[in-house]
């Protein structure tokens, strides 16, 4: 029996378990630590901002970035409906309303023109927009120099639910230095991971404060419990904290593993009519965190069953997301649609992406891939 494969697994070895053992001793294995501290000032450093909140996870660190800009009830936020639930489920804590705008069909992140549209009729008639979320989907930057330019118009803030992209650029400038503050993932599947956890990072002084006075219960600074208004508990473990420093000196490596990847299955997708990379124009800017096919239907396979053959062969892939207006817990939201996200659910298919990936297994997937999509061999 083929050993699986998965489709993005951590990357840990001997570096993050000294980490872990190196804060267990210290004694400080407790919210918070010199390993929080110095893990915030490193990944701030990295990214070129002021400001970065270590929180339990991505949702957590959007959610503090929603409060801080005034999502609440009686506001919108505009959104990418191609995105996964955590983006909307994040403003939906606040009591905003999503917009669920349609992507680019190209890139998959939020399409600029849509964007323009939908502020432009909230400006007329709607609810006040307490912020554009653009996301950025599988490892690509959203198109934020667009999109600001368009949020500054409006006088709105732009953010970015940068989970899945920690370590890409727009035009040069790093992830975490995009909008006015951004919410990365170091969830057990992400670029890199402290096994949960997330990152508000930003320049803003203020929204940094008050989200690490939230993130730990909104306590006031005094000599006993104070509280003038509702908290929550999202901070970090020093533990995991110092699992995150160990990835982080990693990180460069891990993404340059993922992009082999990608550069492999290029030459697969190069076999076959029909079946194109995501992202193919990559430029070197995206972190590859996912590398995705999508099927043209006109050769009449659908991804699912790729998924499935792949399944029988112990090798994990995963459907692009599903849009949120087609989402039971989202389809009261008000949408613009343009069709683009709904096809790329129907054609495309994520392949297994891990930094620790192997040639046997490369190639692996690339014969479970001919076996499937033979028929539509060039
Ligand atoms: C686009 C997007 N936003 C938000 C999140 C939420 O991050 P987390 O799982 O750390 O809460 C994820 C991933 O899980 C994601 O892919």
């Amino acid at each position: 029996m083929n050993t699986p494969i998965f489709l993005s697994p951590p990357d840990t070895g001997d570096a993050e378990q000294q980490a872990v053992a190196r804060a267990v001793a210290s004694g400080w294995a407790a919210p918070i630590g010199p390993e929080l501290d110095q893990f915030e000032r490193e990944l701030a450093t990295r990214v070129g901002v002021d400001h970065g909140v270590a929180v339990s996870s991505g949702t957590a660190a959007l959610h503090l970035a929603l409060l801080g800009v005034g999502a609440r009830a009686g506001t919108r936020v505009i959104t990418s409906t191609f995105t996964f639930a955590a983006t909307a489920n994040a403003i939906a804590y606040t009591g905003a309303e999503p917009v669920l705008v349609d992507c680019d069909p190209v890139t998959g992140n939020l399409d600029s023109d849509l964007v323009e549209g939908a502020l432009a009729e909230s400006q007329a008639s709607g609810p006040s927009v307490a912020a554009v979320l653009a996301v950025d989907i599988y490892g690509k930057s959203a198109d934020y120099s667009t999109l600001d330019a368009i949020t500054k118009h409006y006088g709105v803030p732009l953010l970015a639910d940068g989970a899945e992209s920690l370590g890409a650029f727009h035009k040069g400038a790093p992830v975490g230095s995009l909008g006015r503050a951004t919410a990365v993932s170091f969830n057990g599947n992400k670029i890199m991971t402290t096994s949960g956890g997330g990152m508000l990072l930003t320049d803003d002084a203020v929204l940094a404060a008050e989200a690490r006075k939230r993130a730990a219960q909104s306590r006031e600074p005094t000599d006993h419990y104070e509280h003038h208004e509702v908290g929550y508990n999202y901070r970090l473990s020093n533990v995991l904290a110092a699992l995150g420093r160990a990835q982080l000196v990693r990180l460069d490596d891990m993404i340059a593993r993922r992009r082999a990847n990608r550069e492999f299955y290029r030459k697969v997708v190069a076999d076959f009519d029909g079946v194109s990379l995501l992202h193919a124009d990559d430029d070197e800017s995206d972190n590859c965190w996912l590398t995705s096919i999508v099927i043209d239907p006109a050769l009449g396979i659908a991804p699912g069953a790729v998924r499935s053959h792949l399944a029988k062969k112990g090798i994990e892939s995963r459907r692009l997301w599903k849009p949120l207006h087609r989402q039971l817990a989202f389809s009261t939201a008000h949408s613009i649609q343009s069709g683009a996200a709904d096809a790329l659910f129907a054609t495309g298919l994520s392949l297994p992406s891990g930094s620790q990936l192997v040639p046997t297994q490369l190639d692996r997937i690339a014969d479970s891939l001919h076996s499937v999509l033979g028929n539509a061999r060039a």
